[in-house]
């Protein structure tokens, strides 16, 4: 448990919380039970993921985060490899659980998952966001389909899928700034390399429009608004000023609790609960 902890360690914050709250947000849960569930279902396919990735990163953690399993010397390279695939068929096996519908959503996490390490999309630009947005959007389709007990989606989970990933889309890369030096050790071109100015002016200007946009589409009240649009400004501000890989550390957890935010904003739809 501890080593699978150590496996997805990094993305609770970006996967696990996000995905959570966004489910919870798009559908009215009708028991705890089903909230485990969910909870269960994202929890095995995130290991998945990051079983798979991390067989595949162990100089670049060595580095990085010496802590993970791989680097750190509690799972062998060869253990790794097999997890992975063990896991492929945990999952496939926990989803048929739930319907062949989850059985989808799995196939194609393992398909962006494979398409990322194995074929090694990762190391392109808009590649790496592709596979991010296809993997979101299996994530919360799934989670989305558990939590609300259904096989299909109704118009509103629909519409916040879609935002939701055009959210991704536009502010993956907000990770990057704080792995410059080991990206740039594997020879892994990212955005912030390409210049030291203009990436950083375009997060801020992208993440304080979906500040003042998100708002509006999900048509929360004037407080909570200010309240949003002020923390977006401010985590905005924080990649701009502030560029040492320590603080870009720092900003891109805070970014994180700007995006569970992000994803909690359609409950306005469902619940009219942020009037205020
Ligand atoms: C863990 O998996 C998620 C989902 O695919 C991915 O976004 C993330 O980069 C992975 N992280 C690691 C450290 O493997």
């Amino acid at each position: 448990m501890y080593t699978a902890i150590l496996f997805t360690w990094t993305d609770y914050k970006t996967i696990f919380f996000p995905i959570i709250s966004f489910a919870y947000a798009s559908v009215s849960v009708r028991s705890t039970a089903v909230f485990l569930k969910a909870c269960l279902w994202i929890w095995i396919h995130l290991l998945l993921c990051n079983v798979s990735n991390q067989a595949r990163t162990e100089v670049e953690d060595a580095t990085n985060r010496p802590w993970r399993p791989l680097p750190s010397g509690r799972v062998t390279n060869l253990q790794a490899i097999a997890l992975r695939w063990v896991l492929v068929f945990v999952c496939i096996a926990v989803s048929s659980v739930f319907g062949w519908h989850l059985v989808v959503s799995t196939l194609t996490l393992i398909f962006t998952t494979y398409m990322y390490d194995e074929l090694e999309i990762s190391s392109h630009g808009v590649g790496k966001n592709l596979c991010a947005v296809g993997g979101y959007l299996s994530f919360e389709v799934g989670a989305v389909k558990i939590m609300g007990e259904s096989t299909t989606l109704n118009p509103a989970s629909t519409r916040a899928i879609y935002v939701s990933l055009l959210l991704i889309f536009t502010t993956i890369h907000t990770q990057d700034f704080a792995d410059m030096e080991g990206d740039l050790a594997l020879g892994r071109k990212t955005l912030p390399m390409y210049d030291p100015e203009i990436p950083r002016i375009a997060t801020m200007l992208i993440i304080t429009t979906w500040s003042t946009v998100l708002p509006i589409v999900w048509g929360i009240g004037p407080i909570s608004t200010a309240g949003f649009v002020a923390f977006g400004s401010y985590v905005s501000l924080r990649f701009y000023i502030w560029r040492t890989a320590e603080m870009d550390r720092r900003s891109y957890l805070i970014f994180n609790i700007w995006l569970v935010m992000a994803h909690l904003l359609p409950i306005q739809a469902r619940a009219g609960c942020i009037s205020w």
